[in-house]
């Protein structure tokens, strides 16, 4: 399974999967629920995993807190995509004494986790990540590498419907670009496989195309092609020309960004529509101790909170 559209994410230095939401890392009442999973702890070395940990959000939370109450812990982090410590280090100077005491693996996944890592731990903790993972594959994985006392403990995306028609939508503004071949243009212009005149022409259609859709008007994604098509398309030949990489690029970053989307929207059907999903973590020898809703900010549910324990 390929996870280039993460590890593209990943490499523009964010911290955290939601960079609008959490400007540097998750902080307030994530932060606090992470803090108490910490002091809650009563080994030491605490020997932690954090699972899907895309640059590393929470295992440096993890490693900080530990820091500043003194608590001893060695932080394992796994995630599928590519993890590159030195470029989360060139975006964030301000973590240089946390990084490098966080061993990242990356090119791992959870599935057969279990097959890469010999070491077993006191502490599997995943946010916004478990739930990406098949759940009975998940849960074998788990068992295999918690300690006979060992937890499990994570924070899954808590979905609404009107995230997930919003996520609907974005997928039918893809669609509907692929449609009248706005995609197949940028694609081809950028790969050097068709004229100038030729991506003109398409450009032309599409844009035709596009202003009789007067309910994707006020759609984001669908303004941004259309800005960007129209900005193409209004350039003389000779400066369109010297345009092939920078639509190469621009394409790249939205076939990315849509298999983003598309792995939320496959996630938020399954918290949907599976409303019992994490049960299946009790077939394979944890026990549910736990599990609410966390409120950011007193108004936004920022995600639920599961705890398990093994038998
Ligand atoms: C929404 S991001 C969350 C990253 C990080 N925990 C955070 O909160 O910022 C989901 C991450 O899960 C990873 N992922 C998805 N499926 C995976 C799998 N089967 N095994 C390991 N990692 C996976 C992706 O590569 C991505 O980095």
């Amino acid at each position: 399974m390929s996870k280039t559209h993460w590890t593209s994410y990943w490499q523009t230095g964010a911290l955290t999967s939601l960079p609008m939401d959490f400007k540097a890392n998750y902080d307030g009442e994530l932060e606090n629920y992470w803090q108490s999973v910490l002091l809650k702890s009563r080994t030491e070395p605490l020997t932690v995993l954090d699972v899907c940990t895309g640059n590393g959000a929470i295992a440096l939370l993890l490693q900080e807190l530990a820091d500043k109450h003194e608590v001893k812990i060695e932080v394992t982090a796994i995630d599928a995509s590519v993890i590159n410590p030195t470029n989360i280090l060139k975006s964030h100077p301000d973590k240089a004494k946390y990084v490098p005491m966080i061993n990242f693996i990356g090119n791992c996944l959870v599935e057969n986790m279990s097959e890469n890592i010999e070491q077993k731990f006191d502490l599997i903790v995943s946010q916004y990540g478990i739930e990406y993972c098949d759940t009975e594959q998940a849960a074998r994985n788990v068992a295999k590498l918690l300690k006979p006392d060992g937890e499990l403990v994570f924070v899954a995306h808590s979905p609404d419907t009107a995230m997930h028609e919003y996520m609907q939508t974005e997928e039918a503004v893809y669609q509907y670009l692929e449609q009248v071949d706005m995609l197949v243009a940028f694609e081809r212009f950028g790969h050097n496989h068709i004229t100038v005149n030729g991506f003109k022409n398409k450009l032309q259609k599409g844009l035709e195309a596009m202003s009789k859709r007067m309910d994707y008007r006020s759609n984001s994604l669908f303004q941004t092609w259309g800005n960007a098509a129209m900005q193409l398309y209004e350039m003389n030949n000779s400066a369109l020309k010297t345009q092939r990489d920078s639509v190469k690029q621009f394409y790249i970053k939205y076939q990315h960004a849509r298999a983003r989307a598309q792995d939320m929207l496959n996630v938020t059907d399954k918290l949907l529509n599976q409303k019992d999903w994490y049960l299946t973590f009790e077939q394979y020898g944890l026990k549910l101790e736990n599990h609410d809703e966390i409120i950011y900010q007193q108004k936004h549910n920022v995600g639920h909170f599961y705890e398990f324990s093994q038998i």
